[in-house]
């Protein structure tokens, strides 16, 4: 609570600079079209931003919500959109991409060359038959390759499943399951903290039992490590894509046509594969990031630190950036390898005009020190963008000092894998920025704070976060789980009475004296650790997926530098009690969960209990652990079925 305190005691206030006003992209007439006739203004902006071969005539289709359908009888390439045009328009010499490995390797590519790449790989996946409606799983680090795959799996109007290359193989099986992916793509490893991570092992051993969908391997070489070959199913990159042809024209497909799923942990333990469409999602992408990111594309040089696996990556890597025809740089590894003010070289190297990344990497930096930062030329920054988690004030600060030489303007981004683009930001020539506060939703999209019983709060009080109507990018649904979805997301303001239902994003927010949207964080089991989202539940059933364990409660601590770290509380079966001391069996377990999951699953603390805190409905007190995690006096424990269970848990922990 103590953070909430101090951030809504904030009162340190950025206006525009009179020079960044005069330039910006967008003015107050977005946001008077947007409130003339919302839907009017949808329309424009997707005419405007997008090339479709088929106009829409009607913009949206709510008549079956929560499933919406905008733009339907609109057809459209989202690839052509981000590709061919800029060349036809006569940008094909542009830079598309600026990558750089983490060696110090880098490619520079055009929108022309990275057309034609596209290409040969939209050929090469028909040849092993992809085609509309498809699923193909990518599993790749941050190379050229992760981009081009994405976009020729869209070009064909199939379906791409992006997978975090720090997922283990268990859950790119679950992923490849659920979807039921008929090609993986991946590389033979790649670089990572100055080693190379394998991942055609990860695709070996997911695969391993030859019981899946898949047909097809198809491996980009990278790590140059040994790899094992299935003859048959594995095929190299260079021997098909770099042979293929280059000339594949697109076909255009129905706005409503999927072009993804991507995977989120929701509050039970199996993650959902939220699904996007084409048109909507692309008109959103595009608008959210000209407009927040003030993108001038003839001069900018855009970098998002994302990995494509996330949904950051996916709006602000792939799609937005590219459909606007923006010159980016793509880096594939760790900020601190091999030195630790890498990115800083990165963006001199480049000469990075819009910076967009989060406040967990902001925190570290700080941690590191202004030195490093001041060791580059960092003045071609003019503007900063975060997402992922509340941005503290003091790193907000720091952020605008030290890397963004103390004038360029802050915008903080909400927004959510399920919303595919922004949802909420400052608007950097308009809006005076407050440090800690996502401020206003966009034009265009209609947000609110509504206490328990569905009435929306005053301003300076607190509350949840909804969306009170559809916009364009929003989640279509969970793939192959339409109840989960209403459930999941509608349920708890489901209107009637010819009301729609609403939005619940599972966040708290608060308005202030303005009317401004501070957010507070999850309001369900699902924890933010570096901006990336984790759920309590997936985490307590890879723990109980071990022989040693009988019990455990997973919880969200806070922590100085991820936001949120896992700390887990484990019992052991009693036959199990001695096979290791409580400190080993912690290593254990924690590598345990990493192994399932992945690392960035992997908790911070594991104690090793004899009791969980429960009600007498038998329900888990989080709030009770979290008190132990965060060393804090224990909260009230009258509930509980056995009062002395915290007492016994923290005289083990002494
Ligand atoms: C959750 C969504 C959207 C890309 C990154 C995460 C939190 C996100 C902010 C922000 C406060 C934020 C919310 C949200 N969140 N951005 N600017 N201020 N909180 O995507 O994994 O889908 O997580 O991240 O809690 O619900 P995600």
């Amino acid at each position: 609570m103590n953070s909430i305190d101090s951030l809504l005691h904030e009162t340190r206030r950025f206006p525009p600079a009179p020079a960044f006003v005069e330039n910006a992209v967008a003015g107050p007439e977005l946001a008077e079209a947007a409130a003339a006739d919302r839907l009017a203004f949808w329309g424009d902006q997707s005419r405007q931003l997008l090339s479709w071969s088929t106009p829409f005539t009607q913009t949206l289709d709510w008549s079956e919500a929560p499933f919406a359908k905008w733009f339907a009888d609109g057809r459209l390439n989202v690839a052509y959109n981000c590709l061919d045009r800029h060349v036809e328009a006569g940008n094909g010499d542009r830079i598309a991409l600026h990558w750089e490995g983490e060696p110090g390797d880098s490619r520079s590519i055009t929108y022309e060359e990275l057309t034609a790449d596209v290409k040969r790989a939209a050929n090469t996946f028909a040849e092993l038959g992809v085609g509309h409606g498809d699923r193909v799983a990518i599993y790749l680090p941050m190379i050229p390759e992760a981009v081009v795959a994405m976009l020729a799996v869209a070009r064909l109007g199939a379906i791409h499943s992006v997978v975090f290359g720090g997922f283990s193989a268990d859950s790119l099986r679950a992923r490849i399951d659920d979807a039921e992916a008929k090609l993986v793509i991946t590389a033979d490893g790649g670089w990572r903290k100055g080693k190379v991570f394998p991942l055609k092992n990860a695709v070996d051993a997911a695969l391993a039992d030859g019981a899946s969908t898949v047909e097809h391997v198809l491996v980009v070489r990278r790590g140059e490590n040994t790899v094992e070959w299935t003859e048959g199913r594995d095929l190299w990159w260079h021997d098909t894509v770099e042979e293929a042809s280059d000339e594949h024209d697109a076909e255009a497909f129905e706005a409503e046509n999927p072009l993804f799923i991507l995977y989120t942990s929701g509050t039970t333990g199996k993650p959902k594969g939220i699904l996007h469409t084409s048109g909507g999602y692309l008109t959103q992408a595009a608008y959210t990031h000209k407009n927040v990111f003030d993108l001038h594309p003839e001069t900018d040089v855009y970098w998002c630190t994302a990995d494509v696996g996330w949904i950051t990556g996916h709006s602000y890597v792939v799609y937005g950036p590219l459909a606007n025809g923006a010159t980016q740089v793509i880096y594939e590894g760790t900020p601190d390898t091999p030195h630790p003010a890498r990115w800083w070289e990165v963006v001199e190297k480049y000469k990075v005009s819009i910076f967009y990344s989060a406040p967990t990497a902001i925190r570290s930096f700080m941690k590191i020190g202004r030195q490093e930062p001041q060791k580059y030329d960092l003045s071609s920054i003019r503007l900063l963008g975060s997402v992922g988690e509340p941005i503290n004030p003091e790193a907000w600060i720091w952020y605008r000092d030290i890397i963004g030489a103390g004038a360029a303007p802050i915008v903080d981004t909400w927004w959510q894998t399920e919303t595919g683009g922004i949802m909420i930001s400052a608007l950097p020539g308009l809006t005076t920025l407050k440090p800690g506060s996502a401020q206003v939703p966009l034009p265009g999209i209609s947000v609110d704070v509504l206490s328990e019983d569905g009435t929306p709060v005053g301003n300076g009080e607190g509350g949840l976060l909804v969306v009170t109507e559809p916009w364009p990018s929003m989640l279509r649904g969970i793939w192959g789980d339409p109840e989960r979805f209403v459930e999941t997301y509608w349920s708890k303001f489901p209107g009637g009475d010819g009301e729609p239902p609403r939005y619940f994003a599972g966040d708290g927010a608060r308005k202030d004296e303005d009317g401004d949207i501070w957010l507070l964080g999850r309001v369900d089991d699902v924890m933010n650790v570096s901006g990336h989202r984790l759920s309590t539940a997936e985490i307590e059933s890879a723990l109980v997926s071990h022989p040693w364990v009988a019990e455990s409660a997973v919880v969200g601590a806070n922590d100085e530098t991820t936001g949120q770290a896992v700390v887990a509380f484990v019992i052991v079966k009693a036959s199990q009690a001695d096979v290791a001391t409580a400190a080993e069996a912690a290593d254990v377990l924690r590598a345990h969960v990493a192994q399932q999951i992945g690392a960035i699953a992997r908790p911070r603390q594991v104690f090793i209990v004899t009791e969980l805190p429960k009600t007498r409905s038998g329900k888990i007190m989080r709030r009770l652990l979290r008190d132990v995690a965060e060393g804090r006096e224990i909260g009230d424990t009258t509930t509980l079925a056995d009062t002395n269970v915290m007492q016994i848990i923290t005289d083990k922990l002494k």
